[in-house]
This record gives structure tokens, C-alpha cells and sequence, in this order.
């Protein structure tokens, strides 16, 4: 898994009809955050449906290298005897955080302002990322890290024995960034301020807000203005964590694009920095319907209806880009199954996630028979109409689960069979991919 384990080879073939009902896990975002704010409460955090991905459970491993108490109940059901902001202890070993970019910049950030220090390292993946990103405002606290060439892992992070609040203006939409200065905003005296000029995921201040600490949130000129005061005691939660609207994506994506299908998918997120692929994909002409609009777990989610599309090719609005950045590599499969071309701007950061993901998709496109054209914040996919999708390519994953995924579900609708060089890396964020796409009809063979 996460690239440490053995290769896993697969291939997806041209699939019947997809029908039924697709449970998908538990939020990645969500359940990261729920264990970490979980290990800086005092008492006794409960997390139900929680994701059992891999990027999570190096997540819990390292709250416990912390010194929080991390227990699993059942199936998603966990606790977290948490130790209170500024009462972690110093790990004794390196944590590894797998492939978990999400899971190595939050525990950056929470451990930055209390005087200890702790080396992070991740897969090959990870050790790849740039991790400048959440170092630099960490220092503006009093933090100082050392790693590899160009802010890469392994590094050590020396914590802030007497850390000064920050207010900093993020460079990159990044949520990953965001939160870790929040993270490191706790446990510092006086008040923290991000500025964010474009809006990203928000777990974040909810959740924080949702345990207790100060958060405010203002629209100005400038972008969401996030002023959160330090030092507040965490008090601890029942989490429920809601379905993951970024796994939900793929069986949603397969059964457009796979002809005659009809599925349901119950209780996804439609958290508006989320949703964008949503939007997206109902813009291109696809038949979803969302039934019953709810709360759950503090997040707005609705069950999801989806039948097969014959769908046009659009422009995505730049804009929309943070609200579902992860999206664009299974909308880039389903373009390619679109009339007409799709043009994919303001799509740089995705050069900085568990892959390349614009070279990682428009190589596998082109190698399946897809016109592509890309340069550093741009990806055009020029479609070919509905099923004619030459395939027959083996593409590579390059340690990247949303990757082996979209190339998978790229399989289930082109004429010849699709094979990734290795899906282990799917176990990351949706480990029962193959059985719940299977279950609905696709045709998923090891090898
Ligand atoms: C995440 C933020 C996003 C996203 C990642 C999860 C988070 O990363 O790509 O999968 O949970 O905060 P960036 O903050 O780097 O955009």
C-alpha cells in the first residue's frame, strides 16, 4: 500500500450496465481532521464512519506517537482520548504519513507551536511534495524545519518553545496550508489570521468551531477573512463523518459514462467547497439527481440518483478549481467519453499532488487514444463522443490512487480493456473501490 507494498496490477474492460447502490467511505478530509482535533481536545472524542484508508490511519498512528489514546470501536467506529492544545509530547520515532500530504501538513501545524520537535517522513510519493508551502508560515510563528532540497521530507520540525500569533495571506488555495496555520494558531496566545483569497475546503473551521475554539469567518474584498483566537480548550466531540463527495466522484462518473446505467449513491457531502465536480458534470448534461437534502454531521449532504448521460464537452470556470480539485483527473475520463472539448484552466496545483496529475492523465489519455492538450495550468481534453474511447493502454499510476482509479473507470466505457500498472495505492482513500465497482457490474480483473 502507499506505494511501499507490492505492485498491484489491473485491468477494467468494457462493463455492462451499472446498477444499484454504492456506499461510499466515510470523508478523507473530514476523518483526518476528526482524529487530529480529537487528539488536541481533553476527554474522549467519538468518531463514527470513519474512512479506513490508509492516509488515515497513518494519521492515527501519528496522534498516538503524540501521545493521544487512538482506539478502534467496530467498523468506522472509533475514540480519541485527546491530550489538549500545547499537551502533546514529543514522538519518539519518525512518523511516517504514508502518501497523506493532508496528513503530514496538518500534524506539521499542530505540533509547530509547542517546544519539541519531530521528524516527518512519507512514501516516495510524499517525499516528493514540496512542503515550503506550510514551513514558511510556520516559521513566521518561530518554528524552523529542516528537510531535503526544495522544503522535500524527511524533515524535523523544531516547535515554537514561545510562538507569536501570525496573520498570513495564502499564496496557493490551499486548504492543506490553511489549516495548518489555524493548527498552529492554537496554541499561541492572542489571534491568529489567514486570509484566503480564494475559498477552499472548510472542514476546518467548522470542525474547530464544532469543538469549541473561537472562529470567525468574514467575506471582505480581500477573500475569506479567518480570524481564530488561541489557546481555547478543546472540548471533546461525537463525529459523524459524511460520505466523501471526491470518492463518491468515480461510480458517479462510471455510471454516466457506462451505457444503460442507474445507480444510487446515498448520503454525499454537497459542502459547496466541494461540489464543484457536481456542478460540472450537471453543466455537461449529466442526469443526477440530488433526493433528499439533509444535515449530517455538520455538513449539507443529499442521496445521489445517476443515470447514464450522453454529455458535451464545456469550459470549467477557473474558478471553480479549488472546489474540486481533486475531481479533475475522473473528469478528464469522462470528457473524453464527451462531445466536444473540455477545457480544464487554473489547474497548476494539481502539478503538486500525490502526482503530476495533468502529465499523469494526459500521457494515459493519449496512450488510450485521446487527443489532449495541456501547458503548466491548463488541461484540454478533446472528446470523442460517447464509448469510443480506443483503449487498450497499460497507464501509469506513478503511486497515485485517483489516478488508477479514473483510468479504471476510463476502462469500464472504452472499446478495449484499460490496465494501471498498480492499484495498490487505491487502499489510500477508498479501500473497497474494487469490490463496490464490481458489486454495480464493472469489470475489474486482477492482472
Ligand atoms: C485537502 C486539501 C486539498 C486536497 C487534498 C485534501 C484537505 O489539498 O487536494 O486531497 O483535506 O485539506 P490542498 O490543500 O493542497 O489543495
Amino acid at each position: 500500500m502507499s506505494g511501499h507494498g507490492e505492485a498491484q496490477v489491473m485491468t477494467a474492460t468494457k462493463s455492462g450496465p451499472l446498477r444499484g447502490r454504492a456506499d461510499v467511505p466515510g470523508d478523507k478530509s473530514i476523518s483526518h481532521r476528526a482524529l487530529i482535533f480529537g487528539a488536541m481536545a481533553v476527554g474522549e472524542t467519538k468518531i463514527t464512519g470513519l474512512l479506513e484508508g490508509q492516509d488515515v490511519l497513518d494519521t492515527a498512528s501519528a496522534m498516538r506517537a503524540f501521545g493521544a489514546d487512538v482506539v478502534q470501536h467496530g467498523r468506522g467506529n472509533w475514540s480519541v482520548h485527546g491530550v489538549g492544545v500545547g499537551g502533546f509530547r514529543e514522538p519518539e520515532a519518525v512518523i511516517d504519513c504514508g502518501n497523506s500530504g493532508t496528513g503530514v501538513r496538518l500534524i506539521m501545524g499542530c505540533m509547530a507551536t509547542t517546544a519539541m520537535s519531530a521528524t516527518f517522513t512519507g512514501d516516495a510519493s510524499l517525499r516528493k511534495r514540496p512542503m515550503g508551502r506550510v514551513t514558511d508560515p510556520l516559521a513566521l510563528f518561530g518554528a524552523q524545519a529542516y528537510g531535503r532540497k526544495g522544503g522535500r521530507l524527511p524533515m524535523t520540525v523544531v516547535g515554537a518553545a514561545h510562538p507569536v500569533p501570525v496573520r498570513y495571506t495564502l499564496p496557493v488555495a490551499s486548504a492543506q496550508v490553511k489549516s495548518a496555520v489555524l493548527l498552529a494558531g492554537l496554541n499561541v496566545p492572542g489571534q491568529t489570521v489567514v486570509v484566503e483569497p480564494e475559498a477552499t475546503r472548510d472542514h476546518t473551521e467548522r470542525m474547530l468551531a464544532g469543538f469549541g475554539a473561537q472562529v470567525q469567518v468574514e467575506k471582505t474584498a480581500e477573500g475569506n477573512v479567518i480570524t481564530l483566537t488561541g489557546q481555547p480548550e478543546l472540548r471533546p466531540q461525537v463525529v459523524a463523518v459524511p460520505r466523501d463527495p471526491s470518492s463518491a466522484a468515480f461510480p458517479v462518473c462510471a455510471a454516466l459514462i457506462v451505457e444503460g446505467s442507474d445507480i444510487f449513491v446515498p448520503g454525499v457531502s454537497q459542502n459547496l467547497t466541494r461540489n464543484g465536480i457536481y456542478t460540472t458534470l450537471v453543466e455537461m448534461g449529466a442526469d443526477i439527481t440530488f433526493e433528499n437534502p439533509r444535515e449530517e454531521g455538520g455538513e449539507p449532504v443529499a442521496d445521489l440518483r445517476v443515470r447514464y448521460s450522453t454529455l458535451k464537452g464545456i469550459e470549467v470556470p477557473p474558478e471553480r478549481a479549488p472546489s474540486m480539485i481533486d475531481e479533475y483527473p475522473i473528469l478528464s475520463v469522462v470528457a473524453a467519453n464527451a462531445t466536444g472539448k473540455t477545457v480544464m484552466r487554473g489547474v497548476k496545483e494539481l502539478r503538486v499532488k500525490e502526482s503530476d496529475r495533468i502529465d499523469a492523465m494526459a500521457r494515459g489519455l493519449e496512450a488510450c487514444g485521446v487527443t489532449v492538450e495541456e501547458d503548466e495550468d491548463t488541461l484540454i481534453v478533446h472528446g470523442m463522443g460517447p464509448g469510443n474511447m480506443p483503449g487498450g493502454a497499460t497507464c501509469a499510476t506513478h503511486i497515485d490512487h485517483r489516478i488508477a482509479m479514473s483510468f479504471l473507470v476510463a476502462g469500464m466505457a472504452s472499446q478495449k480493456p484499460i490496465t494501471v500498472d498498480d492499484a495498490s495505492p487505491i487502499a489510500t482513500s477508498f479501500p473497497l473501490f474494487e469490490g463496490l465497482m464490481t458489486g454495480l457490474g464493472a469489470m475489474l480483473v486482477r492482472g
